[in-house]
């Protein structure tokens, strides 16, 4: 039932990301990324795990195709590793690097699976580090030229692109609460991260147009589905701050060419980053965005706390998943109506959406209800979504299979298919089941 609800031309799809399942981290060229640095350091990484091997996809690559194949995965969202291709950031091209993409993309058209590429999914190379990496308003031209690299070579077998997933953390947990690389704690470097990012997306849409001008563009952002923890004005008001703050300081000058004016206001360092033009560069008209969404954002007003002047409130559901986030969702719907009623958006697609479950093999079997149950959930709201008319095109699992789960290493398990990171073993999990009866259902409707 749940499968005729959504359009013939709907897509479902699996998501992953580069430093969590390819491993390989000095294969055929590849130098450190900052994730490889900062996994590394002691104490940044539970369990001091690294990316170093992962999933080992990068030598599996075949068998990895075959596994989302055998899901029925109609679309496979990944994302390019930059350090593979632009060892240093700038320089010299490693034609070895994107050699492992062509096969990606040959192996994917091979088995009738759409290709949606990531062109940063966190691993800066360790080389722009050295010159203040995201701070340093010279990354974003880095990045618009390795844009244009990528798509000169593989654009012509991509059905999309995006420019980042996520800035929200690569922005804040990277600068400002310092738990992501490169682990940096001041409003001063976030805000520079901010408008640099920013600016790197819309030079890259351009280096992207300037290759291939036909190739659907877009972005990736984890929109905070931001509720007030009452209604009192005070809370309300706090809600539309870390709204600014964490959605309206992409929101705004990607979609409308400007900033909030309270976080203009609330973080004055912002402002003596911005370069005449850079607005108009930024806003550029995009094919489709992507929404991750995992759990909602609740706030209180805390006027003693830095801008947005907000503390977390506590969870309203008693349901969590293993990694201890709210189970909501109707934040989903939440999220994206308020978005769409403030500002004009293209078309979007759920690009990650899924549970930690951290059950086990027992009897060669996964039987990871709670991700199930938390899916199918979601993906309820998302067909009220599509009856609403809302321009929903497609959803991706997070994540096809368990990974690097950044700070909390291999410890969150997120896969429709385990991984006995011993053995490299793959086994479907009960998840991974019910989505190919789900995509093969979908198809017959
Ligand atoms: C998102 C990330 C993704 C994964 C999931 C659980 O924030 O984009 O890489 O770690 O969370």
């Amino acid at each position: 039932k749940l499968a005729r609800r959504f359009p013939q031309d709907f897509l479902f799809g699996v998501a992953t990301a580069s430093y969590q399942i390819e491993g390989a981290a000095t294969a055929d060229g590849r130098k450190p990324s900052i994730w490889d640095a900062f996994s590394h350091m002691p104490g940044r990484v539970k369990g001091g795990d690294t990316g170093d091997v992962a999933c080992d996809h990068y030598n599996r690559l075949d068998a990895d195709l075959d596994l989302m194949a055998g899901l029925g995965a109609e679309a496979y969202r990944f994302s390019i590793a930059w350090p593979r291709i632009l060892p240093d950031g700038t320089g010299w091209i490693n034609e070895t690097g994107l050699d492992f993409y062509d096969r990606l993309l040959d192996g994917l058209k091979a088995r009738g699976i759409k290709a949606f590429a990531t062109l940063y999914h966190w691993d800066l190379p360790l080389a722009l580090m050295g010159r203040g990496g995201w701070t340093d308003r010279d990354t974003a031209s880095a990045f618009a030229r390795y844009a244009g690299i990528v798509t000169k070579r593989l654009g012509d077998r991509l059905d999309t692109i995006v420019t980042f997933n996520e800035p929200w953390c690569s922005v804040y947990l990277g600068h400002l609460t310092g738990v992501h690389a490169p682990g940096e704690r001041a409003m001063e470097a976030a805000m520079a991260a901010a408008h640099v990012t920013n600016l790197a997306h819309g030079l890259g849409v351009q280096a992207i147009r300037a290759e291939r001008p036909t190739l659907p563009t877009g972005i990736v952002l984890n929109a905070m589905s931001v509720m007030a923890a009452s209604d009192s004005d005070a809370d309300r008001k706090a809600a539309e701050r870390a709204s600014d703050f964490n959605n309206g300081v992409f929101f705004g000058p990607l979609f409308q060419g400007a900033y909030p004016a309270s976080l203009l206001e609330g973080c004055p360092d912002l402002a003596g980053h911005i370069r005449d033009g850079d607005l108009e560069t930024i806003n550029q008209p995009l094919d489709f965005w992507g929404l991750n969404y995992y759990t909602p954002t609740r706030v209180s007003d805390n006027p003693d706390a830095a801008f947005p002047h907000t503390a977390d409130a506590p969870a309203v559901r008693p349901e969590k998943t293993d990694i201890g986030w709210e189970i909501e969702p109707a934040g989903l719907s939440h999220v994206v109506k308020d978005l769409y009623g403030r500002y004009e958006l293209p078309p979007f697609y759920i690009t990650e959406n899924g549970a930690c479950d951290n059950t086990g093999i027992e009897n060669g079997a996964v039987s990871d209800t709670m991700r199930l149950d938390y899916i199918a959930r979601h993906l309820s709201v998302a067909a009220d979504l599509v009856a609403e008319d809302y321009p929903l095109k497609g959803y991706f699992a997070w994540s096809l299979m368990d990974n690097f789960e950044w700070a909390e290493g291999y410890s969150m398990r997120f896969g429709l298919v385990h991984v006995d990171y011993e053995t490299q073993t793959r086994t479907v999990k009960q998840s991974g089941e019910w989505y190919r009866h789900l995509i093969a259902a979908h198809g017959k409707a």
